[in-house]
């Protein structure tokens, strides 16, 4: 009888334990060999897990995010990043895949600018303009990668120090770049720059997202929200040209949720010059404070990411250069518009524009930006 009643305890208390833990798993960070350069340097990657079963994978070139698995309304957990197999394709791809840009995410006209009265010239790698940090920017070098915690919250921190002089950019600054993987289903990015002599610092993250969780799926069925009553125009080389328009009364609104297909082929001069969204929109007031920036929702697996930054600007890139030359994770070829991008960042040719919010960084001053990429379902 006493025995009964033990077993009877044990299995009460097992079930209430279960109950209150629906779907637990054990956080953690495990570490793997992606690949090796040519050079023979090893490239890792880590895997966070969090207590929801969510993970994310880090790969320490390009300090590039390569898989990303989140519930859906039923629970199945999907990848929603677009990204390669291998580390060769890393090497040879040029759609910035997940990856960290910088020192300047987006383009600097002819890649000149001023600083402090002087000139510099920087690389140009799109057109006659400098893009994402040039020829070979943070995405295509290999990072430090630190484990900093592999409890509740896993976070990898990721280090780069890019030399004076590279790419054409003053002064040799140091990067660090924190992924963690929150309780609430949270990707968040913390970024930390400091530099020895004054020069630009604009980094960025550039995942390609498809909440539908095949990347077979144009993304026009998803539907946008962002925090913005402006955007900034650009000529037909995707350069600023130091306006602000409003968005009211053009395809470009999006202050409340509208389908990313709805307007997109209008001849809108806009869309026609970005082929495409491929815009910088102006964060409502708060910069410098993490508040919400936009919102993305894919009706048929409900699954729904709210963005957060402390940014003044957002990049919506519709992929539009993707054309399926791009052959990407499990040999799906990427086709046009199955991924987005949402950057968080300064409004781009900010050197050029005196009056955009400036980007300067000075000896002892220290660069921050915090980015939050979260999940849930609706
Ligand atoms: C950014 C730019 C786009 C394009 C992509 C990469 O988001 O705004 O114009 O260059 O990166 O293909």
């Amino acid at each position: 009888m006493r025995l009964l009643l033990f077993c009877l305890t044990v299995f009460c208390l097992f079930l209430a334990t279960a109950c209150q833990n629906p779907g637990k798993t054990q956080p953690s960070i495990a570490k793997s060999v992606f690949g090796k350069l040519a050079d023979g340097r090893e490239v890792s990657r880590h895997t966070l897990t969090n207590g929801a079963g969510v993970t994310v994978q880090i790969i320490n070139y390009g300090a590039t995010v390569t898989s990303l698995r989140v519930p859906d309304r039923n629970g199945k957990m999907e990848d929603v990043v677009l990204g390669y197999d291998s580390l060769t394709e890393y090497v040879n791809g040029t759609s910035y895949f997940g990856a960290i840009v910088g020192r300047y995410g987006n383009r600097i006209g002819k890649g000149l600018f001023k600083l402090d009265g002087k000139q510099y010239q920087l690389a140009t790698n799109d057109g006659e303009n400098h893009l994402h940090g040039g020829k070979i920017g943070f995405n295509k070098v290999l990072w430090d990668a630190e484990v900093l915690s592999d409890s509740a919250e896993p976070s990898l921190q990721l280090q780069y120090v890019s030399h004076d002089g590279e790419e054409g950019y003053p002064g040799t600054v140091t990067l660090k770049v924190t992924y963690m993987l929150t309780g609430k289903n949270e990707l968040r990015i913390d970024y930390e720059g400091t530099t020895d002599q004054t020069t630009i610092l604009n980094p960025t993250h550039h995942s390609y997202f498809n909440l539908s969780g095949s990347c077979t799926n144009k993304i026009l069925d998803h539907s946008l929200m962002i925090e913005a009553d402006s955007f900034t125009p650009v000529d037909k080389g995707l350069i600023t040209t130091g306006q602000l328009i409003p968005v009211a009364d053009t395809p470009m609104d999006f202050r409340t949720p509208m389908a990313i297909g709805a307007r997109i082929n209008d001849s809108y001069e806009q869309l026609v010059f970005g082929k495409g969204y491929d815009h910088n929109w102006v964060l409502r007031e708060g910069s410098g404070q993490i508040r919400k920036a936009a919102e993305l929702y894919e009706p048929a697996s409900g699954r729904l990411m709210t963005m957060f930054t402390d940014q003044p600007g957002l990049q919506f890139y519709s992929g539009n250069f993707l054309d399926g030359t791009a052959k990407g994770k499990n040999g799906i070829a990427y086709q046009h518009r199955t991924g987005l991008c949402l950057e968080a960042q300064a409004f781009p040719d900010t050197p050029n524009k005196p009056d955009f919010p400036q980007v300067t960084l000075r000896p002892g001053q220290v660069y921050r930006q915090t980015t939050i990429y979260q999940f849930s379902t609706k």
